[in-house]
């Protein structure tokens, strides 16, 4: 007797169908599983023969074979438990193979016949969903995120013994209502904490507001860390699909499956290697910039990351996605993220009048920042350390998040308004072409402009950022047109001053 039921694997951050067949024909009793199964899939064989056998249920004193197709794909992980144990049962008919039809399964098993929860269940409901499939069983722990693709009937179920209920309709399972709620922390840090550093602030929502990538220098203990976990509080809150994105990537990635309402922020370590950071594996998983997809990856010390991680993270700032290739097929992972990074002036991180670093070292230093990565900053911002009345009185106090929060969201909205129809939804995602036909100078401005280029202040590059970062500028005002005093705050952050905080 032959039986099939759909189920997924996944393969990056989306889910692959995977149909799983068994045959149950006379001969020695034997059970293997065939279809480039990894060493948990194969000991599935082991958990369901007991899960089944704990369960009350039969298993077939027969020669079993599992197909496991496409058979070309490597599959990893425990999940495809219970499509096998239900395909062996309907194989040896104890469920009726009708009661399947345009029905999924996924879900891990133990020993007992209880349902375990798997990674990715929010992946593996939307490619349910794009497959045609009706209906979804998946393990209770991952309905509620599995339910947040609508169009699909989700069921989540705790055990093979409940299963087979839903399966003969001996007692009617409730379709699983889908968690929008997830609770915001409520003590998120504010702007308001961070004393004085009206300069950094302004930078930080300019960054915001512009989506574009922004480096932090000044001496240790001025609020470089501080101001950098204050960004996603001023990013505009994800909309609903994106909220789904990085629910699916914290999902796939094992991060729990709860409906993302913030924007995720995502500080590694600088020992990181560049595997972490862009993502790979033999069975590839996502890296920091994918998690921080749609929001943040702040490198703090940035001075300190090797250069081999640094350099991985070029072609993914660019394009927005990480490509990886692992035998025949390419994986795509997500990377569109804002990056935020801090390192102090030169490596005794004083400032310049009080350093007493050797020319040497500094220049080493320098070397590590200058290069790759430099290229994809478009902001530039000197912190230093507040004059003690801002931070001891009460005088340092600025803006609270909310208030930054709604100038960034006003911001973000002339933006999106002028960008319909191209792929930037922002000022720091416009390419060359983009940015001269959005970004126009009049009289004065473009003279400010010439004197900088003609005096070698600026390369092709640094005009072209400019330009963008002016243009955010602007937009903050709710103004068209770019005055010169937009063009000369842009000036102020361009990426020359790196090497001027040290001198
Ligand atoms: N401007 C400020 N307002 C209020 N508190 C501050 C400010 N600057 C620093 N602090 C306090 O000092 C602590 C250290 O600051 P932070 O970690 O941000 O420094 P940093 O610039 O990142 O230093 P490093 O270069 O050593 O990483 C903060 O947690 C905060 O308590
Ligand atoms: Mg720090």
């Amino acid at each position: 007797m032959l039986a099939s039921v759909a189920t997924f694997g996944l393969a990056g951050v989306d889910a692959l169908e995977v149909t799983v067949e068994v045959d149950v024909r006379r001969g020695l009793p034997a059970f293997s599983i065939v279809g480039l199964p990894d060493a948990a899939v194969r000991e599935s064989r082991e958990r369901v023969r007991a899960a089944l056998l704990n369960s009350s249920l039969d298993f077939p004193q027969s020669r079993l074979t599992a197909n496991l197709a496409p058979a070309w794909v490597r599959k990893a992980g425990p999940s495809f438990d219970l499509a096998l144990a239900i395909c062996v049962l309907a194989a040896s008919e104890q469920v009726p193979l009708e009661r399947l039809e345009s029905t999924a399964v996924c879900g891990e098993l133990s020993l007992s016949g209880a349902v375990r929860p798997v990674r990715g269940a929010l992946a593996v409901a939307l490619a349910a969903r794009r497959a045609g499939f009706a209906r979804l069983i998946v393990p209770v722990e991952n309905a509620p995120e599995a339910a947040l693709a609508d169009g699909l009937e989700v069921l989540g179920l705790s055990s093979i013994e409940r299963i087979l209920d839903v399966l003969h309709e001996r007692r009617p399972a409730e379709a699983a209502q889908a968690s929008h709620v997830d609770e915001v922390a409520a003590d998120a840090p504010d702007l308001a904490d961070v004393r004085g550093q009206a300069d950094a602030k302004r930078a930080l929502e300019i960054a915001a507001a512009g989506g574009h990538n922004l480096l932090m220098v000044g001496p240790p203990g001025s609020g470089k860390t501080m101001l950098a976990r204050r960004l996603p509080g001023i990013l505009p809150p994800p909309s609903f699909d994106e909220s789904l994105e990085i629910t699916r990537i914290r999902s796939v990635a094992g991060l729990g499956g709860r409906f993302a309402r913030e924007r995720p922020f995502r500080a590694p370590h600088h020992t990181i290697s560049a595997q972490g950071l862009v993502g790979g594996g033999s069975h590839p998983r996502p890296g920091e910039i994918t998690l921080a997809h749609r929001g943040v990856l702040f490198l703090d010390e940035l001075a300190e990351f090797s250069r081999s991680a640094l350099e991985a993270l070029r072609q993914p700032l660019e394009d927005g996605f990480v490509a990886i290739i692992r035998g025949q097929r390419s994986l795509v992972f997500p990377a569109r993220t804002m990056l935020l990074a801090a390192c102090n002036p030169c490596p005794c991180g004083r400032a310049a009048t009080e350093c007493e670093c050797a020319a040497v070292e500094r220049a080493r230093y320098h070397r590590r920042l200058s290069g790759p990565l430099l290229d994809r900053i478009d902001l530039v911002c000197q912190v230093s350390s507040p004059p003690a009345l801002q931070l001891v009185g009460e005088t340092g106090l600025g803006e609270s998040s909310g208030a930054v929060r709604e100038r960034v969201v006003a911001a973000r909205e002339h933006q999106l308004r002028r960008l319909a129809g191209s792929p930037a939804l922002c000022n720091g995602g416009m390419d060359g072409r983009t940015t001269r036909r959005h970004a126009t100078l009049r009289g004065e401005a473009v003279k400010r402009l010439v004197d900088v280029v003609d005096a070698g202040g600026l390369t092709g590059r640094g005009h072209d950022r400019v330009l963008r970062l002016a243009r955010t500028v602007a937009d903050l005002e709710g103004r068209d047109e770019i005055l010169i005093g937009d063009v000369d705050e842009a000036l102020g952050y361009r990426l020359g001053a790196v090497g001027e905080a040290a001198a």
